[in-house]
């Protein structure tokens, strides 16, 4: 496990911007009838922090418990158990300095006004966060040209697309300047130009030295935009790491696809002797033959596999796959 140190310029205790240890989260629900209760633990024991200017994410399946622990850091539930901070304040005694101090975009349509427009919206929630009117005058235009909102600023938010609501969110998100953002699917149903711009948001962000915790359910997006991601399943996490180590993991995965004029048998059973070298499969029977070698080396092997070819065959082509995110992340949710 990759793991972040923390040291602060004056030598005092560590200050991670989150810090979750030994979290648990139970859910009680009752039947319609309110009879027999059944008891859920979506969180089991939760431990993760979170570097200031860092950007973290969190993945794993429907009902892992993502947005359970998005909503408890963002002090909208309380723990069952264990301990949850945020800048070093406890989400269970200082909701409203923590509150101050984060922005909340959860996906979807709702939470803003329909019937009035954009500019309307950052008014109202720049109020409700105690902004200074001088400060949200100034900030408020600047947010809609940074969401590519300016020129629609005006219109009413129900004739806004999907993707300009998400935008509005997270300007919305933003009003108070929060030092740490919380982004809970943000792409989701957006149209892939949608979705690269939100990305491109948040990765100006992290720029602008902002802490992102970020939940996605698309890899490529996780590992084009996390430092470091921790993996949940059924409300544990079972791997935290950088894109690259966790990657590492299923470094057995990668297969070097080959295309051949003239191989022989005799290659294909050199090739199995070659060190790291796992499963072969040939198809030797036409004019050209497709070779498959499973091996952690990947293209490091390439240049054996050439110098091994017999005397007068040729590679045609060749193709590797290394293994990614995805390979990771589903060995590790179905292990
Ligand atoms: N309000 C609730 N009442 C009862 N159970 C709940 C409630 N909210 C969530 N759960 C349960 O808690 C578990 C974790 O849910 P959570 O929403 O945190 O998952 P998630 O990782 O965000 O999933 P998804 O990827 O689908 O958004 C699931 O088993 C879910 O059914
Ligand atoms: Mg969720």
């Amino acid at each position: 496990m990759q793991t972040l140190e923390v040291k602060p310029a004056d030598g005092g205790p560590a200050k991670w911007a989150v810090s979750v240890t030994g979290l648990t989260r139970e859910y009680v629900t009752r039947n319609f009838f309110g009879g027999a209760s059944k008891k859920t633990w979506a969180l089991s024991g939760v431990d993760f922090q979170v570097a200031p200017g860092e950007l973290f994410g969190l993945i794993g399946p429907n009902g892992a418990g993502k947005t359970t622990t998005i909503k408890i850091l963002t002090t909208l539930l309380t723990p069952t158990g264990g301990e949850a901070k945020v800048f070093g304040l406890d989400v269970k005694k200082d909701l409203y300095e923590i509150r101050r101090r984060i922005g909340i975009v959860f996906g979807g349509e709702r939470g803003l006004y329909n019937r009035v427009s954009a500019v309307d919206n950052l008014r109202y929630f720049s109020d409700l966060y105690g902004v200074d009117p001088s400060v949200a005058r100034k900030r408020i235009p600047e947010l809609l040209e940074v969401v590519g909102l300016a020129d629609r600023a005006g219109e009413k938010v129900e004739k806004y697309s999907r993707g300009m609501k998400q935008r509005l969110h997270i300007a919305k998100a933003l009003v108070h300047d929060p030092e740490l953002i919380f982004l809970d699917e943000p792409t989701i149903g957006l149209d892939p130009a949608g979705a690269r711009d939100i990305r491109n948001m948040v990765t100006e962000l992290k720029r602008q030295g902002k802490t992102i915790l970020l939940t996605t359910h698309y890899m490529f997006e996780a590992e084009e935009l996390c430092q470091r991601i921790a993996v949940i399943s059924k409300g544990k996490i079972v791997a935290l790491d950088t894109p690259s180590e966790l990657k590492n993991l299923v470094r057995d995965v990668s297969v070097i696809e080959l295309r051949t004029y003239g191989a022989t048998n005799e290659y294909v059973e050199a090739l199995k002797t070659l060190p790291e070298v796992g499963r072969v499969t040939a198809d030797l029977d036409s004019e050209v033959q497709d070779i498959r070698i499973q091996t952690p080396l990947g293209a490091d092997l390439l240049s054996k596999v050439v110098a091994a070819l017999p005397p007068g065959a040729k590679m045609i082509d060749r193709t590797i796959k290394e293994p990614t995110l995805e390979d990771a992340y589903l060995r590790l949710v179905e292990e």
